[in-house]
């Protein structure tokens, strides 16, 4: 059995001091739903020592929005998987967002990958379509060969430790989330499918895949109740009290 996997991701929202407070406030709401379900708070960097001391004590789990995947060196504003092991569990591994503006590449990620797990980090590694991709019907190969890229040299019980999150890029921050239905089709065809043909129908079962995109608490329980998705990466909605009452329906 998949646990229920929700992760917030803060984007570049709240300093230091607001995210000590924040999770103050939602930590108890929290950490009474931990036994049945995840939660992670994916934190800009210099707010995630902050996040780390306020979870103290709890079961909920921390995360970096990104890392690099070199050890150390001379690589200018960059952070190391070995720099956030102290503070984090998980690390989100190319968001479209990090794709998009950044120049990110699925070999840059799939780098990433290798890096996070070498350091004991669970990968949150997100795939997803254009509208352009969505409208032009290429959606399952272009998702298919992402998660492809991600995984590439990865045993099958590394693979089956990461998260996948399927955010169709169309969907995020837009208010115009996919339909439980599709999303769910997607993530069976395009990410559950594709790491049974890596790697066999047990890994499969066993990887956790999260939805993404205009998650709020009035539509979480329709994409939780779909046999492919376990989890949700949310964005907007993490930065509010009311992510309590979105955990909440999660698992009704
Ligand atoms: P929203 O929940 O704000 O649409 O963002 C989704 C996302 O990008 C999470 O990584």
């Amino acid at each position: 059995m998949r646990k229920p996997f929700i992760a917030g991701n803060w984007k570049m929202f709240k300093t230091y001091a607001e995210a000590g407070e924040f999770v103050a406030q939602v930590r108890e709401g929290l950490e009474a739903l931990t036994a049945k379900v995840d939660v992670a708070f994916c934190a800009p960097f210099v707010a995630i020592p902050a996040v780390a001391e306020a979870v103290q004590g709890t079961h909920i789990g921390v995360g970096a929005q990104n890392m690099y995947f070199e050890e150390q060196g001379a690589y200018t504003g960059e952070i190391s998987a070995a720099m956030l092991t102290p503070f984090c569990q998980y690390v989100i591994l190319g968001h479209s967002e990090r794709r998009g503006y950044f120049g990110e590449t699925d070999e840059g990620v799939n780098k990433k990958a290798h890096a996070a797990l070498a350091h004991g980090l669970t990968p949150i590694i997100c795939v997803g379509e254009s509208l352009v991709q969505n409208e032009a019907g290429v959606t399952v190969d272009f998702v298919s060969a992402q998660v492809e890229a991600a995984l590439a040299g990865l045993s099958a019980e590394q693979a089956a430790s990461c998260v996948i999150a399927y955010e169709p890029i169309w969907a995020i921050g837009t208010g115009k989330s996919a339909t439980a239905d599709d999303a769910n089709r997607t993530m069976g065809t395009a990410v559950r499918e594709v790491v049974a043909k890596l790697y066999g129908a047990e890994t499969a079962e066993a990887i956790r895949l999260q939805y993404g995109g205009s998650v709020k608490p009035s539509n979480i329980a329709e994409y939780m109740a779909m046999p492919n998705i376990d989890g949700a990466l949310v964005g907007g909605a993490s930065l509010q009290p009311d992510f309590v009452e979105l955990v909440r329906q999660a698992v009704g």
